[in-house]
């Protein structure tokens, strides 16, 4: 079985990183984790992916925007760092940015991201808010491909998680955590094992 060379984009904490990480250890996973790419110089996220051996990379959203460089400039570095490692497959986890249009039609099919509900419902920004405001009993999340429109590419694997009496958005988000460590490394082999890249 071939590894396909994996990178994985972060902005904070990691902890999706680290499943994907941890699960990539095994012999018989399909990826290799061989790179994370930061969007925040001091994310925690690239404490752990050092410490655990792989290779690290920052584009500096602040510097971006200190320097007033557009975010058409800031994909095509991020592209350039990509293929200059020869990565084959993309998962965002916990990535803070809306990526360019032309930048996920260079990766589409080959770029994936999690998001904390079912989708298609509470897409966007705060979406464990926008649950615990709508009243539903249940939500989740969901890992699927990324297409230009946002939080709108086909579903790989989703997990049902309840809200509890008295949640709030950090107690939601906390239970949702969870289940997405546990869904996310197999919807990346599941992805991997039916990518034509
Ligand atoms: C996760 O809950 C992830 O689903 C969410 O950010 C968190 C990152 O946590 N992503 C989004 O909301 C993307 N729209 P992590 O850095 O510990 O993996």
């Amino acid at each position: 079985m071939s590894r396909r060379r994996v990178a994985i984009l972060i902005s904070g904490r990691g902890s999706n990183m680290r499943a994907l990480i941890e699960a990539a250890h095994a012999s018989d996973y399909p990826a290799d984790i061989a790179l994370v790419v930061s969007s925040v110089a001091g994310a925690e996220g690239l404490a752990f992916a050092r410490s655990a051996g792989v290779g690290t990379a920052v584009v500096d959203q602040a510097r971006f925007r200190r320097e007033n460089r557009d975010r058409e400039a800031f994909d095509a570095e991020l592209d350039t760092i990509l293929r200059n490692a020869h990565i084959e497959f993309v998962c965002l986890a916990g990535f803070m940015r809306i990526l360019s249009a032309a930048f996920v039609r260079k990766w589409e099919g080959r770029i994936i991201n999690i998001h904390p509900s079912l989708l298609p419902a509470f897409r966007g920004l705060r979406p464990h808010a926008q649950a615990l405001a709508a009243g539903v009993r249940v939500t989740g999340c969901t890992v699927h491909y990324v297409i230009p429109e946002l939080d709108a590419g086909a579903t790989i694997a989703q997990a049902e998680v309840p809200v509890m009496p008295g949640d709030t958005a950090e107690t939601l988000s906390a239970r949702i955590l969870e289940a997405e460590h546990r869904l996310y490394p197999g919807a990346l082999k599941q992805a991997l094992n039916s990518c034509i890249c």
